[in-house]
């Protein structure tokens, strides 16, 4: 079935996007989204950590200052990669002295190098080590480095139930036609790929594709690596982005994204806790639909 851009906003944001409590139960409520595979409800803001593989004291405190923050803001999901240097390792550390790893949802990722699954394997436990963890919510075959390796092996773990949610990720335009077959052939609970103001290629067919098969979808890159921000640099927020309950640009741009019908979590990265507060504002209030998106896109274009 294709499945257009039209068609997916005929499916209804309103009707796709829910409130829930996650976290703290006096966490403030942020909208949410199932996984098409389970129907589990996540808020539709994460964050992503591939700067978090710190040592320096003041470094490492303010990654445990956004760990601390993010549960009793009602957010939960974590995306990391033990390509992310230390990333896991400080995640694993910081959860456990913060007795938080039972209020987040954890999202890693494996290889399989050289082609051999048995490295992969090894990989992906070192991660539970690394992250403290028996059981991790979602381990997707990075940037599609071993997917024919690795995605039995992750089949294997779930049904051992030592994940949850098997997926791959992507966040290049040139690598693009692999997912689309990957998501063609396999079937998957989540895809990871690059989607924001700033390159919407994904819209094209990645996120349609992920819509008709039934795959929730993690969205890394949300502020286009930063590259959304430092172009709106100093230049009002128009009036307008009140329509939409966004305060700030990154609100504006990250609701952009997760007003997607076929988003299910964005993931910004951020190292500092006061952006950790201001991105989760954008999993509150109202959503653009679909002409509110075009007059982002116009504001963004004319830039
Ligand atoms: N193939 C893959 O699987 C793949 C590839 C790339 C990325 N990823 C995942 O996607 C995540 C997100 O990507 P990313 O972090 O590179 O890019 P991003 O989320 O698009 O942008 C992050 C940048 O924006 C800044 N920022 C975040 N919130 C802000 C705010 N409210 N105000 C001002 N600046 C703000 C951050 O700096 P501050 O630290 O100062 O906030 C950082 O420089 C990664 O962490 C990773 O988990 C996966």
């Amino acid at each position: 079935m294709t499945v257009t851009r039209r068609t997916l906003f005929q499916i209804g944001i309103a009707a796709a996007i829910g409130t829930s409590r996650p976290g703290f139960a006096d966490a403030p409520a942020l909208l949410t989204r199932a996984i098409p595979s389970t129907g589990e409800k996540l808020p539709v803001i994460g964050l992503g950590t591939n700067r978090y593989g710190v040592t320096a004291p003041a470094e490492v405190a303010a990654r445990r200052e956004v760990l601390r923050r993010m549960p009793e803001l009602g957010a939960t999901v974590i995306d990391t990669a033990p390509a992310y240097g230390a990333s896991e390792e400080v995640i694993g550390r910081l959860l456990s002295e913060l007795k938080n790893r039972a209020r987040v949802w954890l999202a890693t990722k494996v290889t399989a190098p050289s082609g051999r699954p048995a490295e992969g394997r090894k990989m992906l436990e070192d991660s539970f080590r690394r992250l403290r963890t028996e059981r991790i919510e979602l381990v997707q075959v990075h940037s599609l480095q071993g997917v024919r390796e690795m995605l039995p092996v992750l089949r294997e773990q779930k049904k051992a139930k030592r994940l949850s949610y098997v997926g791959v990720t992507t966040s290049r335009d040139a690598q693009y036609s692999e997912p689309l077959e990957v998501m063609q052939r396999e079937q998957l609970d989540f895809i990871q790929v690059d989607y924001s103001i700033a390159d919407r290629n994904a819209a094209d067919k990645i996120l349609p594709l992920a819509a008709s098969r039934g795959m929730a979808v993690l969205v890394n890159l949300p502020l286009g690596r930063g590259n959304a921000l430092a172009k709106v640099k100093d230049r009002p927020l128009p009036a307008w982005a009140a329509e939409v309950d966004a305060a700030s640009f990154p609100r504006l741009f990250l609701k952009y994204v997760v007003s997607h019908p076929a988003v299910t979590v964005a993931i910004p990265g951020t190292t500092k806790v006061e952006h950790l507060e201001d991105n989760l504002g954008a999993a509150r209030g109202r959503l653009p639909d679909a002409e509110m998106r075009r007059r982002i896109e116009q504001l963004f274009d004319a830039l």
